[in-house]
C-alpha cells in the first residue's frame, strides 16, 4: 500500500534555526548561518560534548551504508538528508563501487538549494524537493523513477528523521507505506532521538529545537522498533547507535545515550 496523502510545502525561514543547519555546523560544516551557530553554541553551554551524539549519527550512518554495500545494496533513497557533505551517501558508495544510485530527499527548500550545486557535478546522485510525508509523491516521482529500479533491493535511509514527524502524521504508517514498496532484500535504516535512556538531556535538546523551524518528537526505544515492521533485523539488532556494529577500537559512548536505530532487511 502507498499512502496517497500529499504533504504542505515547506516555506523557506532564514530568522529560525533548521535542523539541517544545525547539524550541519555540529559536523564542522560551511552551510549554516548566524542564526544556526547561535543555538548551536547555546546547546553545548547547556549539553557539553552534545556534538558527539551529532557524530555518532554520522559514523552510524556510514557504517550501515557499508553493511548494504557490502551486501549487495547499490541504490539509495535517502528522506531527509541534510546538506551533503561531510561522510554523504553517496561518497561512502563511491569508496566501494561506481555502480551505485543515490536519490536524496529534502523538504526544507534552503537545503535543497545548498544541495544542488554540491551534487551538480555528481551523475550518480541527485536531490529532489519533497515530503517523506508525502510516499506516493516521492516513490512515483520521475526522478525517483529514472535514478532507482524499486523492482530491485534499495537502501531505504530513515536517519534522524522521522523524530521530526509528529504524531498527527502517523509515522508509523508512513513508514509502512514505503517498507511495502521496496522489493525483497532491500534494507531500511532507521536512526532516531529517544528519551528512553536520558529524558532530562533529551528534554533540553528539545525545547531548544522548539526555536527552530524543527520542532523534534522523541520516541520510546520499543516504538522506534516496531517502525522496522516484520523485516528482518541485521544483528545486533536495534542499539544506541553506537553500539550498532561498533568498529574494533571506536572511540567510547558519547556522553549522552539519545539516538537509538539499527538496520533490518526485507525478506
Ligand atoms: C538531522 S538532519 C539528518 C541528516 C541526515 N539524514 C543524517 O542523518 O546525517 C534531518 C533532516 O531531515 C529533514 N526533514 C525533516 N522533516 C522532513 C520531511 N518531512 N521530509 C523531508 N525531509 C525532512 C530536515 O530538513 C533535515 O535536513
Amino acid at each position: 500500500m502507498v499512502d496517497t496523502r500529499s504533504a504542505e510545502p515547506r516555506a523557506m525561514d532564514l530568522t529560525r534555526p533548521a535542523a539541517a543547519r544545525i547539524y550541519d555546523s555540529f559536523l564542522g560544516g560551511s552551510h549554516n548561518f548566524g542564526v544556526d551557530r547561535e543555538v548551536v553554541e547555546r546547546i553545548g553551554g547547556e549539553l557539553p560534548g552534545i556534538g558527539e551524539s551529532y557524530w555518532e549519527n554520522r559514523a552510524f550512518l556510514r557504517r550501515a551504508v557499508e553493511f548494504m554495500l557490502a551486501h549487495g545494496v547499490r541504490q539509495f533513497l535517502d528522506l531527509g538528508s541534510g546538506i551533503p557533505t561531510i561522510g554523504p551517501v553517496h561518497e561512502i558508495a563511491r569508496r566501494r563501487t561506481r555502480e551505485f544510485r543515490v536519490v536524496y530527499v529534502e523538504n526544507e527548500p534552503l537545503t535543497v538549494a545548498h544541495s544542488r550545486p554540491l551534487l551538480a557535478a555528481e551523475p550518480n546522485a541527485t536531490i529532489i524537493h519533497d515530503d517523506l510525508r508525502a510516499p506516493d509523491s516521492v516513490l512515483r516521482t520521475s526522478q525517483v523513477r529514472q535514478f532507482l529500479d524499486l523492482d530491485r533491493p534499495i537502501g531505504l535511509l530513515m536517519s534522524a528523521v522521522l523524530h521530526f514527524v509528529p504524531d498527527t502524521d502517523r509515522p508509523a504508517e508512513l513508514v509502512e507505506a514505503y517498507r511495502d514498496a521496496l522489493a525483497p532484500g532491500s534494507h531500511l535504516l532507521i536512526s532516531h532521538l529517544t528519551d528512553s535512556h536520558d529524558p532530562a538531556a533529551m528534554q533540553v535538546l528539545t525545547g531548544f529545537y522548539m526555536e527552530s523551524s524543527d520542532p523534534m518528537h522523541p520516541r520510546g526505544t520499543s516504538v522506534v522498533e516496531k517502525f522496522f515492521g516484520d523485516f528482518e533485523q541485521v544483528p545486533p539488532g536495534p542499539a544506541l547507535l553506537s553500539d550498532w556494529r561498533p568498529e574494533p577500537g571506536a572511540r567510547d559512548r558519547p556522553t549522552y545515550a539519545l539516538l537509538h536505530g539499527g538496520v533490518a532487511r526485507k525478506p
